[in-house]
């Protein structure tokens, strides 16, 4: 079976790997290079919360909690944040990366981290295999959103 917490575990290594070369893009100026790192995160990221949007509604009909409330809400604002840093980005010119780079950075890392001390810990404990399974299938099929002209969204 495909365990939807190590799809979704997996995903966040890719994901930090990606923030510290965005990190060190953005310390060098290399406002070229940081720009595509958050383009070339906005589909992942964006597939990636809709994997988590499916595991937290499973979760939190078996298990009410502020937390996992508060975790749902932070799926929107994911998209956003990465949205947001890229305009910045384009208004900086030449000077120093926008203060919003290293804000995405550090909301994500901790974004990832409470995901991996709250969500996925309690969803191998209160969910059963056979409902664990069905979400790793249904991830699994999951696809990019497309823009009405057929091309992927940005
Ligand atoms: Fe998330
Ligand atoms: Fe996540």
């Amino acid at each position: 079976m495909t365990n939807p917490v190590s799809i979704l575990a997996e995903e966040h290594g890719r994901f930090r790997e990606t923030l510290d070369r965005l990190n060190s893009a953005a310390r060098t100026r290399d406002h070229i290079g940081a720009r595509r790192l958050l383009l070339s995160l906005q589909e992942p990221l964006d597939l990636h919360g809709r994997k988590e949007e499916q595991l937290l509604a499973a979760l939190r009909e078996r298990l009410p909690s502020v937390t996992l409330d508060a975790l749902a809400r932070e799926e929107e604002e994911e998209r956003a944040f990465a949205a947001d840093a890229i305009r910045s980005l384009d208004a900086s010119g030449e000077g120093p990366a926008p203060a919003e780079i290293e804000k995405f950075i550090a909301w994500l890392r901790r974004h990832m981290w409470r995901e991996e001390n709250f969500v996925f810990p309690d969803a191998e404990r209160h969910l059963a295999e056979s409902e664990l399974a069905a979400l790793g299938a249904r991830m699994a099929k999951l696809k990019p959103f497309e823009r009405e002209n057929g091309t992927r969204a940005p």
